[in-house]
């Protein structure tokens, strides 16, 4: 492990005692309109989805229905895999989607920003992840695995990236309904 890894490591641990001053029970996210800004940005770094990208649209699955049942604490869990790995996508090779520079990074930085606060309240928890929730990450890993290789065979094109970006949008307007739904 390098310095910087442990470093980051002492950082998170120094954090988290922070953190549990607030609370972690409840989703960090039911704050403020955090998914609305994120989905805000994404709209904002690109134009309308351009029409000659129509023909090459490929349906990912989101595992809608393992979502919709679940509950506050799980919640957590699997909100903060869809940030972590939507983060993951967001830092491939961006030089074709011809995307405003500022909003892309401002997206990026926001991403970081959540998963780390979720992270601490989850590291806070330190329980072992249920069968249910296993289960769910596997479902997600797959989902966004075929992302990845979609954009992959693409070559980073411009097409590809317009159609993960809408795709990405209807994955975080699926959570800002469950974070909703949560609240009430
Ligand atoms: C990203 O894609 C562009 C355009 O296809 C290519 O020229 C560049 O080498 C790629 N960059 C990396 C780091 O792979």
């Amino acid at each position: 492990m390098t310095t910087f890894c442990l470093l980051q490591i002492s950082l998170v641990l120094l954090c988290t005692t922070k953190i549990s001053t607030l609370d972690c029970n409840i989703l960090p996210l039911l704050h403020n309109k955090v998914i609305q800004g994120n989905l805000h940005l994404l709209n904002q770094m690109g134009q309308q989805f351009p029409e000659q990208c129509q023909s090459e649209k490929m349906h990912f699955k989101f595992p809608e229905q393992f979502l919709k049942l679940r509950q506050k604490e799980n919640a957590k869990v699997e909100i903060q895999e869809i940030l972590q790995q939507t983060f993951y996508i967001f830092t491939k090779n961006l030089t074709l989607a011809a995307w405003d520079g500022r909003s892309l990074e401002r997206f990026q930085n926001r991403l970081n920003q959540q998963i780390e606060h979720l992270e601490a309240c989850l590291i806070e928890k330190k329980q072992p992840y249920s069968r249910s929730e296993e289960i769910i990450r596997l479902k997600l890993k797959k989902y966004f695995q075929k992302i990845d290789n979609f954009l992959k065979h693409k070559q980073y094109s411009l097409c590809s990236w317009e159609i993960i970006r809408l795709e990405i949008r209807r994955c975080l307007q699926f959570i800002d309904k469950v974070i909703r739904r949560l609240r009430n």
